[in-house]
């Protein structure tokens, strides 16, 4: 009996159409927003960004236009989407970012320790506190008034414990308890008052100023909650190793993007796929929206509007442009490109639309690439237009700031203009192996720590 019919035949030969799960959508389809938010690694959650493009994203582009072993690259890494998911699919990676934190995440994710290696370095790091608990604390004021005293003991013991050494000198332990506890650092409340995160309660995703939260402590008289740094940290660390740990251990640097691109750090002609999403024109002050966290890893006076420590670092990252510069900085960005790609490579390159309150919307992106794609060595293969549904879009609920960012960033696809072998289209793989040990594994392994901490 042959099974062949109409309805079978589309229903096994034609690939249905992914309706997007999230309520965004591109130009060219649903794309990557056919699958839900949560999508990916649990490891990705280790810290919110701001800027962060959603792990989905990266795989898209992955597996599209790599094959495991091959070289990815991302030079404006933030919190490390990219490395991380190269690395659980098996390709190769190396990734930098000039800010410490989003060096820091991006690292620890490039190259984590393993499970009973960070849980041993964790219990070294409460006895050493133990034997060694500080009589004072000094830190600025604008830190103090966020934690309790007894948190900011465990806190500041850990801060001066990890910068005997520079970051660069940092451990994989070192670095995957400096990112987790940037992840919990701060945070809202739950409505029953209780908290994952050990300071009062605020926004998790960005540091609003500290005279705001000074006088938003005030007005709205907020309790510092009594947190046990090693508790919520234990706690973090659990849900952020649920899932497999597998990969080629990825290569980080902190150096300025466009300058790596030119060094002899990687080599001409080698790079399978660039992917990153370089900062906007003027929309998001990296210093700035994340003094808190850069406190944590070192970086000193970054509290008031003038911490000479957040000024030098907000100097330094090419966040500040007038258009003008910011076009320089993109024709360097795509020297640095066309010098390391392969000849068949791919560069997909993310870039936000920005606006001005009450004006239309830039299409930086395009503007950019119509102005200075022509001699660049590189050729356009695709424009995708990414509408991120608005409640998504972190800017949106960023309160101190009138930010630029529109709800749309532009994906620009590009090749070496020499380029051979245009390659075909690859039906996107969403399953992810590294689940396999199960949600039920990994819940039994979170009772299991509760009921041994408890
Ligand atoms: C849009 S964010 C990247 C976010 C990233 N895709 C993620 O998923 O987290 C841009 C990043 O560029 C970094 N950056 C800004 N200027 C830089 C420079 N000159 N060199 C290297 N990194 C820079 C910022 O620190 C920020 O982390």
């Amino acid at each position: 009996m042959t099974m062949s019919s109409a309805w079978t035949d589309e229903a096994f030969f034609e690939a249905p159409e992914r309706e997007s799960l999230d309520g965004g959508t591109t130009s060219h389809g649903a794309l990557w927003h056919g699958v839900s938010p949560r999508w990916g690694h649990s490891m990705h959650t280790m810290c919110s960004y701001h800027g962060m493009f959603p792990a989905k994203l990266a795989h898209y582009f992955i597996q599209q236009y790599t094959e495991p072993g091959d070289l990815v690259v991302d030079p404006f890494s933030g919190r490390g989407t990219v490395p991380l998911q190269a690395r659980v699919e098996g390709r190769r990676c190396v990734s930098n970012d000039l800010n410490p934190l989003a060096y820091v995440l991006s690292r620890a994710k490039a190259d984590p320790p393993s499970w009973s290696a960070i849980n041993l370095a964790v219990d070294d790091l409460e006895r050493s506190y133990k034997a060694n608990r500080p009589a004072k604390v000094e830190v600025p004021k604008d830190i103090r008034m966020l934690f309790h005293a007894n948190t900011l003991r465990q806190l500041a013991f850990i801060r001066a414990h990890m910068l005997r050494r520079s970051i660069a000198q940092w451990s994989p332990t070192e670095l995957m308890v400096a990112g987790a506890m940037a992840g919990i650092l701060h945070g809202s409340h739950r409505r029953d008052g209780s908290s994952q995160y050990l300071s009062i309660s605020m926004p998790n995703t960005f540091s609003m100023s500290p005279t705001y939260v000074r006088n938003y402590i005030r007005d709205n008289k907020l309790t510092k909650p009594d947190q046990d740094v090693f508790e919520r940290l234990r706690d973090k660390l659990a849900r952020i190793y649920l899932d497999a740990l597998d990969g080629p251990v990825g290569n980080t640097f902190n150096d300025d993007a466009t300058k790596l691109l030119a060094s002899k750090k990687i080599r001409p002609g080698t790079v399978d796929l660039l992917l990153t999403s370089p900062p906007y024109l003027r929309v998001v002050n990296y210093g700035t929206a994340n003094w808190i966290r850069l406190w944590w890893v070192g970086v000193d006076e970054v509290g008031r509007q003038r911490g000479a420590g957040r000024q030098s670092l907000d100097a330094a990252l090419d966040h500040r442009h007038t258009y003008d510069s910011y076009k320089e900085f993109f024709v360097r960005l795509l020297a640095g490109t066309r010098r390391v790609l392969k000849r068949n490579g791919v560069a997909a390159l993310v870039i936000g639309d920005v606006a001005n309150p009450g004006e239309n919307p830039l299409p930086l992106a395009w503007k950019l690439w119509t102005e200075v794609g022509d001699g660049s060595g590189l050729q356009l293969m695709q424009l995708i237009e990414d509408d991120l549904a608005a409640q998504n879009k972190v800017s949106r609920i960023w309160g101190d700031t009138k930010g630029n960012a529109t709800d749309r960033d532009c994906v620009l696809v590009l090749r070496r203009d020499d380029c051979e072998d245009f390659g075909e289209n690859v039906a996107i793989d969403w399953d992810e192996p590294y689940k396999d040990g199960g949600p039920d594994a990994a819940h039994a392994r979170l009772r299991e720590i509760r009921e041994t901490s408890s």
